[in-house]
């Protein structure tokens, strides 16, 4: 069978499934495929190469890592009769550690989801896999697990496993650290396991995601798998091989050491796995990442134009300043100003105040009310940086609680910019967050918050629990917590940032509307920590800012249009002391917001394209509209090429027989820019066809410009 085999008017992400029966193994996974729903007859007929379900299972002949691993422990008498005399009393482990699940039901509550219930008597467990097909054409699929007999069941892991077809060799993950998120690592597939893990507590910098397709896929071909961990905590990914299994990839939460331990009848839900399919390369699986989260209530249906002070006045804040700052910023175009991080009580460096969730009554006498009025006048919402989940041992709230914090044994863990995890798995920790944050946001009128996360989760056991490790129930209570104020403050807007883009992920997404990208706004390393985001982010959620002329990461310099090209296609906010800027800038900047604020419908709304280049000095990405008739590309020039021929763009998803006019496009200041080396577009008509197959030749640029170009249908 298929799923789901409802015909689509663009292409789905289905699986292609051997037929379920009552009482046999689960279905065996034949080929996950992409289309608008083929009648594929007599498909049952077609077989896996080896029994291949979304669980793999030892017990089917599989010698690959399986998808449930665990054991029951239970404790009992060696021998009754003599026990009872010596009352030796013994532990059983090992137990119920191969199931082999049978299909007990099959729920089709609608032609978009099903439900698979499965059991395996004598181990006592049982199995509900659901799949759903969601809005966008992707899929997403997660296993439960039920303990069903006495005893206790210590889960180790629940993977989702994914078969690939045997074309697809080639896969692509991410590393990265904070300030270069990111950064794409390509492998090729080998017979072994290639298995990543992510165990900072965090999605982290890197990002919980694997693609894997034919050799040499790229932005616009390829027939490529996607599969992401929707969850904001531990993950693994696997890609495994061997000489007689075809490739597959598996992927589910890391589980710590007994973290997750099922009486009877306590069941265990692992976080979604997201699968997307695309015959169009990595733009066909982004795009349909952005569809689903273009669905989502907490999207940010127009993402306002943000102005963050942090690079501004760091931990420096004060009055003069920052209602100078908020006139500037007002002036140029800003419709959202953000107060970072230093407001609170004693936070005067990174090295205190954490935890004591008041307003700092040296810094801000007067409390935040002036400048919350202020801001408001000038027709800004108004927004607050938190950082909920930590505290410094230098606070009030350490000094009277040190066991809130997580830790794994009496030795609290290494720390990690001078902060401490609090245990938000403990109610009183949770309550206090609770009543302390709703106090700051009641008493302040608060449009917006900016959570920050700055370190990792190391060594996080719970002092509730005799520090087991707590990592999964503190994701959990982080999104209860954050849904808890959402549903107080629901009018506010949310914003998810961990050191920058430490905590980007589609379970997070579900309740924010906003992420900060990344700590480096330095433009041009910017490029690629967008470009790559984009990836499973759909742009509008992504904070891109315009910082100052020098930039405070690396040191280098950008021109303004290069600076605001960069930011304009995504999240468009400014992060610069506007105090500094000359007066030429601040009129470039408002062209800039102006502009940003009249395309960004169409820029948030449209199929976000990255265009393939053979030339690793230049960048290419832009906006196609899905109907074809328009199109916004930017050409990115990063450094010096190593030819001067220069080369031709190729826009996908334009109408092939309509022809459209081209020009150039953006605030005067960068049509203007001689620098941005803005030469003669053609002036005659051209084909969707011909733009799209030999492409528009673009010629030598200078290095770190940019040019935008408009495609119009005529
Ligand atoms: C890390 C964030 O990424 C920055 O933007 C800033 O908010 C600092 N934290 C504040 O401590």
């Amino acid at each position: 069978m298929i799923f789901p085999d409802m015909l689509t008017d663009v292409p789905v992400t289905r699986l292609v499934l051997s037929q379920i029966e009552l009482n046999k193994d689960l279905p065996d996974v034949i080929k996950v495929v992409n289309d608008t729903g083929v009648d594929y007859e007599n498909v049952d007929a077609f077989s896996a190469i080896k029994p291949a379900p979304l669980l793999a299972q030892h017990a089917q002949g599989s010698f690959s890592t399986p998808g449930l691993r665990g054991q029951r422990i239970t404790s009992g008498y060696l021998n009754e009769n003599d026990a009872r005399q010596t009352g030796e009393h013994i532990l059983y482990t090992g137990q119920d550690w191969s199931p082999r699940f049978l299909v007990t039901s099959i729920i089709r509550p609608d032609e978009k989801s099903m439900t698979i219930k499965a059991t395996d008597e004598f181990a006592g467990l049982s199995l509900t896999t659901v799949m759903e097909s969601i809005l966008g054409g992707s899929m997403r699929i997660r296993h439960t697990l039920t303990n069903e007999k006495q005893g206790s069941y210590a889960l180790e892991a629940l993977e989702v496993q994914i078969p690939l077809d045997e074309e697809m060799t080639e896969y692509l993950d991410f590393s990265g650290y904070a300030t270069n998120e990111r950064l794409p690592q390509r492998h090729q597939i080998k017979d072994g396991s290639w298995v990543r893990e992510f165990r900072r507590g965090q999605p982290g910098f890197d990002g919980p995601i694997v693609v894997v397709g034919t050799p040499g896929f790229g932005f616009a071909n390829g027939n490529l798998v996607q599969a992401q961990l929707a969850w904001s905590g531990n993950s693994v990914f696997r890609v495994e091989r061997s000489v007689d299994e075809p490739a597959s990839i598996r992927v589910g939460e890391l589980l710590l050491p007994g973290e997750i331990t099922l009486e009877c009848g306590e069941s265990y839900t692992m976080p979604w796995v997201m699968l997307s399919a695309s015959l169009e390369g990595l733009d066909g699986l982004a795009q349909s990442n952005h569809a689903w989260q273009r669905s989502l209530p907490a999207h940010p249906k127009k993402d306002l134009v943000t102005f963050n002070v942090w690079e501004a006045v760091g931990f420096n804040q004060n009055w003069n300043k920052l209602s100078r700052l908020a006139s500037l910023a007002a002036e140029v175009g800003t419709e959202r100003f953000v107060l970072d991080d230093g407001w609170f009580h004693l936070r005067r460096s990174d090295k205190a105040g954490l935890g004591d969730w008041w307003v700092d009554d040296l810094t801000w006498s007067q409390g935040l009310t002036p400048l919350i009025n202020q801001v408001h006048e000038l027709g800004m919402q108004f927004g607050l940086w938190l950082e909920p989940e930590m505290v410094n041992p230098d606070s009030d709230l350490y000094r009277s609680h040190p066991s809130w914090v997580l830790q794994a044994s009496e030795r609290q863990p290494l720390l990690q910019r001078n902060q401490q995890v609090l245990d938000l798995t403990n109610p009183q920790v949770y309550d206090y967050l609770f009543n302390l944050i709703s106090a700051v946001l009641a008493d302040n009128n608060v449009d917006f918050v900016k959570w920050d996360h700055n370190r990792d989760l190391l060594e996080a056991g719970s002092n509730l629990h005799n520090n087991a490790p707590a990592v999964h129930r503190q994701v959990l209570s982080f999104y209860r917590l954050l849904d808890d104020l959402r549903n107080r403050f629901p009018n506010i807007y949310w914003e998810s940032c961990a050191a920058g883009g430490g905590r980007i992920d589609n379970g997070v997404i579900e309740h924010v509307s906003r992420f900060w990208t990344s700590d480096m706004t330095d433009a041009l390393s910017r490029q690629d920590i967008q470009r790559w985001t984009c990836q499973y982010i759909a742009p509008e959620y992504l904070g891109a800012h315009v910082s100052g002329r020098v930039s405070q990461q690396t040191g280098r310099s950008f021109s303004l249009n290069f600076r605001a090209a960069t930011a304009v296609l995504f999240a468009f906010g400014i992060e610069w002391d506007l105090t500094q800027a000359e007066d030429h800038d601040l009129n470039d900047l408002k062209e800039w917001v102006d502009w940003y604020k009249s395309e960004r419908s169409f820029l948030h709304s449209e199929r976000f394209v990255r265009l393939d280049l053979q030339d690793n000095q230049i960048r290419a990405q832009g906006v196609v509209a899905r109907d074809g008739t328009r199109a916004v590309i930017q050409h990115v020039q990063c450094g010096m090429s190593s030819s001067k021929r220069g080369l031709r763009l190729r826009v996908p998803g334009l109408n092939r027989s309509a022809l459209y006019r081209l020009s150039w496009i953006g605030p005067n200041c960068l049509l203007r820019d001689k620098g941005s080396s803005l030469f003669s577009l053609p002036d005659k008509p051209l084909s969707g066809a011909l733009l799209e197959d030999w492409g528009l030749l673009m010629p030598w640029c200078r290095p770190q410009t940019i040019r935008m170009i408009e495609y119009r249908q005529i």
